[in-house]
């Protein structure tokens, strides 16, 4: 059995949730006319109402306990200190340096890594200035009214998700699209749309190998080159985002078009580097700007705040309670704003390719379960989807609720609206109907006695269903930021408790792998042997289909 599941502060968690299996929160409630009052924090805007979970004072303090037996603050501290906390990669873990607007230095091999960060910022900066301004031109001198950003990934969810989230705040010079499949459809939908000589392709790839990026940006450039560019017009076209200079310049980027990011910058935490060039592109810089400056009030948060009422700390623990202790195998995100929609999607990179891990730090195998499946998508559109599962399935799924107090555009009845089914669906979570409630609700249905039982049966809603609320006056670039930095210091907290690297993805590493075998089975001369029957008789399907083209 694992250190882990040994520690005191573990085992008195595991008796603590024995205790209250049978308890409900409705009762909670009744008894505790303060709980939502005591079970609440605050910070960078952002208000959290946790008084709807399955803990009590005992089990807070439980929790704490497990954080502090962990050493959670020292793993934190190491993070921001550059510490090499990426132990398989031998690399620091740096996103927090991105945002980084204290006048401190950050050091990554005894080199102070804020300048570099400065200069790429005021790249983007002069960059996104001279697009806006139309003093960046195409090579006909046709201003850029088109940004293509090709990415996948954390080179593609950041940009997109958070460019969606603040369309509100979008600049009106250029409209921005995203393309990251390497399904062509892709690419030729988006591409269709444009003119090539108001267009300019922005492609992100740290690595500057991943294949559908790098595949989407060589049709990009054939359909420049078809349209009628030259390779000489190429510079005034693509820029290039990457931690690989060399490869980005061989590529045929031009050198002063490559904007730079470290190998120390994860690519689910890279948002904030020149990853979040079109970001800038489609907002302006100064709405960045402030999506940096709500990240960085995060991490003052997360790093200043007692671990009672900090933010990260309290939503991180509270996932180690229902994952480690009711066995939830998932976490659903549902943000009450349709801006937000692209969030669980987001959160879903950062959460599952961080904490989907089986093996310590120390390279044991754990012996207890780790990151959850995160999903979700925008209320009110789930209640019409999977609502009916959280209410009245077999499985417990903690959920999040999210609701901006005041939208743009405010309409007062759809926003109460809005803000009521949040409520509303988060108190049924909770207290659920009894099957009493429910037969005495029959008793002017026209039932006989065994079917009024049977249907207050199949009515009855056991509730006790856990879930959190996060409000926040707007969801304005800086709330947004803080908002993000959240989710990241959550995952954080995780992964430090499971002592879990929540930092490499050596996961991905094998399909990409066997994929490009398989593709050298579909159209090159690979032997099939190399396959497995399944694989080759897919394979052959695919050839015979496309045999004719
Ligand atoms: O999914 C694997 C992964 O490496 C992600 O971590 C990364 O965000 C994505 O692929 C794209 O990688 P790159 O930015 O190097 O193209």
């Amino acid at each position: 059995m694992s250190s882990l599941i040994n520690q005191p502060e573990w085992q008195h968690l595991s008796t603590l949730a024995k205790s209250v299996k049978d308890k409900h929160m409705r009762d909670w409630f009744a008894a505790e006319p303060n709980r939502a009052e005591k079970m609440q924090a605050s910070g960078c805007g952002i208000f959290l109402d946790y008084s709807k979970n399955r803990v009590n004072d005992d089990i807070m303090q439980g929790l704490m306990a497990l954080a502090n037996a962990q050493g959670l603050e020292k793993l934190r501290d190491n993070m921001f200190s550059g510490k090499q906390i990426n132990q398989t990669e031998g690399r620091a873990v740096l996103h927090t340096a991105l945002r980084n607007l204290s006048d401190k230095p950050v050091y990554v091999d005894n080199e102070d890594v804020m300048p570099e960060i400065r200069q790429t910022l005021k790249k983007m900066r002069t960059f996104t200035e001279s697009v806006h301004s139309g003093e960046h031109t195409g090579y006909t001198g046709k201003a850029i009214k088109h940004v293509v950003a090709i990415g996948i990934g954390g080179s593609f969810l950041g940009p997109k998700i958070m460019t969606e989230a603040l369309k509100p705040y979008q600049h009106d010079a250029v409209d921005v699209h995203f393309v990251a499949n390497v399904d062509g459809c892709h690419i030729n939908d988006v591409l269709s749309r444009v003119d090539h000589e108001e267009t300019l392709i922005v492609m992100s790839s740290k690595s500057f190998s991943t294949q559908e990026t790098l595949q989407n940006t060589q049709s990009a450039k054939t359909w420049f080159l078809r349209c009628g560019g030259a390779q000489k017009d190429i510079a005034s076209h693509f820029v290039a985002v990457s931690s690989n200079v060399e490869a980005a310049t061989e590529f045929g980027i031009a050198r002063e078009n490559i904007f730079p990011m470290w190998d120390w910058v994860g690519g689910r935490y890279s948002l904030w580097s020149a990853i979040g060039l079109p970001i800038c592109l489609s907002l302006g810089f100064e709405h960045f700007q402030s999506l940096l400056e709500g990240a960085y009030d995060m991490d003052k948060h997360f790093c200043e705040t007692p671990l009672e009422k900090n933010l990260p700390v309290i939503m991180g623990m509270l996932g180690i309670w229902y994952r480690n202790f009711f066995d939830a195998q998932s976490h659903v995100l549902l943000p009450y704003y349709h801006y937000l929609r692209g969030l669980p999607a987001y959160v879903q990179q950062l959460d599952m390719e961080s904490n989907g891990k089986q093996v310590t730090q120390s390279g044991e195998v754990v012996d207890y379960q780790t990151g959850p499946i995160i999903w979700g998508s925008e209320g009110t559109n789930g209640q019409h989807s999977f609502h009916q599962l959280i209410h009245q399935g077999t499985s417990l799924i903690p959920a999040d609720f999210m609701l901006p107090l005041n939208v743009p555009e405010q309409n007062d009845t759809h926003h109460a609206m809005l803000a009521s089914n949040c409520f509303g669906q988060a108190q049924a979570l909770m207290q659920g109907k009894t099957y009493d409630e429910c037969y005495a609700d029959l008793a002017d249905a026209d039932l006989d006695e065994a079917t009024r039982k049977n249907i207050a049966q199949h009515k009855t809603m056991p509730g006790n269903k856990p879930s959190n609320t996060l409000l926040f006056e707007a969801l304005t670039p800086q709330t947004l930021g803080s908002l993000i930095a959240l989710y990241e210091h959550k995952v954080f907290v995780q992964g430090a408790i499971w002592q879990v690297n929540s930092f490499d993805q050596w996961g991905v590493e094998l399909g990409k792998a066997l994929g490009n075998q398989v593709l050298d089975g579909i159209v090159g001369d690979a032997d099939e042997a190399n396959f497995d029957g399944s694989t080759r008789q897919l394979i052959a399907h695919f050839q015979r289909a496309n045999a004719q083209k």
